[in-house]
């Protein structure tokens, strides 16, 4: 078993990452066995398909950085490294660009949506992002990929590449039997690994680019600030129903369930089972409690982290150097199969 996945740099990391993702890499990390092992990186080179700017991202990548180790990601048993100190990432794209096909990144949802209306004023980058990510966990031999559901279309097509690359590419034995440069990596989406909307827009992904800092629940933000959010969240005059059904047509009241559920490490049901008949008057103030009380340890982790710059670059370097060893054997299998010659 070998467990990669990454998160984006950008901005703090919110209670979506954390209940999508994050807490899911913590939970695999803890349950590893002998031999198992997991990565997990900062994708400070997908950070650069969108208008960015440098010093935000540096910031930004030690920041998170210190966030996952806040979070519970512990360095000495989790490779913890930033994309960019391990040049085989990028490297591998290039090579997996001859693989990709146009039309399977065309219907990637996340370039349009990324991409908006100014399609063609989009980064090649951004096209061309879902290879980079293919390259990510190709490069390791993932076999599990944590994520959220809205990565799971970019985990698909790593899988399509890798399929494409080790028919077309792969190596024969003597018996002919395929001798495949990469595995198919599964995408893992634990049922209590919730999807998390926006507090504003029960339609739209809890997410570090909305405009609204009322739509997401930050990490760093204190108890004052989360009250406030949660009580100012967008509802419906109705109370909560008892069965789940009766949260059909109400997206953001299903979306304050899904995340009291995912806090408590219950069912949106079980949560309906105690709160059902009650008004938005006495849930929200639950759920922003149970909030603080989650975030409370993370955040005061956060800021001792912060304060030791050496420490986290430290950090940074022994995942990375730990991650060129792990890499560089496929690396050299994929630029083989291609017939490239190299020293
Ligand atoms: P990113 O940085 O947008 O998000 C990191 C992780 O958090 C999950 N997530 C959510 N889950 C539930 N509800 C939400 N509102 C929510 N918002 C984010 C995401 O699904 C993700 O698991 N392209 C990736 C980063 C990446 C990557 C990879 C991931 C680069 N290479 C290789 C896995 C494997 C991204 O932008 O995630």
């Amino acid at each position: 078993m070998r467990v990669v996945s990454g998160i984006q740099p950008t901005g703090n990391l919110h209670l979506g990452n954390y209940l999508g993702a994050i807490r899911n890499w913590v939970r695999m990390q803890d349950e590893l066995e002998d031999g198992q092992e997991c990565f997990f990186f900062l994708a400070d080179l997908h950070a650069i398909s969108m208008p960015h700017d440098p010093a935000e991202l540096k910031s930004g990548t030690l920041e998170m950085a210190a966030a996952l180790v806040a979070c519970g990601i512990d360095p000495a048993r989790s490779t913890l490294f930033n994309q960019a100190q391990v040049p085989a990432h990028a490297e591998l794209q290039w090579l997996l660009n001859g693989t990709a096909r146009m039309g399977w990144l065309n219907r990637m949802t996340q370039f349009k949506d990324k991409s908006g209306k100014n399609r063609e004023g989009a980064s090649a980058a951004l096209f061309t992002y879902p290879v980079l990510q293919a390259a990510d966990v190709l490069l390791y031999q993932a076999t599990h990929v944590p994520v959220g559901e809205d990565q799971k279309q970019h985990l698909e097509l790593a899988r399509d590449i890798a399929a494409k690359f080790n028919h077309d590419f792969a190596p024969h034995d003597a018996d002919g039997n395929e001798a495949p440069v990469f595995t198919l990596p599964e995408p893992i989406n634990p049922p209590q690994a919730a999807r998390i909307m926006s507090l504003r827009d029960g339609s739209k992904k809890m997410s570090k680019s909305d405009v609204s800092e009322m739509s997401r629940i930050e990490l760093v933000d204190d108890a004052d600030t989360v009250m406030k959010k949660v009580k100012k969240a967008k509802t419906d005059p109705e109370p909560l129903p008892s069965e789940l059904g009766g949260l059909a047509d109400r997206p953001e009241a299903l979306n304050l369930v899904t995340i009291y559920a995912a806090l408590a490490d219950t069912t949106p049901e079980g949560v309906l089972a105690d709160f059902g008949g009650e008004g938005f008057g006495k849930f929200k103030p639950a759920l922003g409690e149970l909030m603080v009380e989650t975030l409370k340890p993370i955040s005061g982790r956060l800021n001792d982290l912060l304060d030791d710059r050496e420490a986290l670059d430290a950090i940074l370097a022994r995942g990375a150097a730990r991650a060129r060893e792990a890499a560089a054997p496929t690396l050299s299998a994929a630029y083989e199969a291609l017939g490239l010659l190299r020293p």
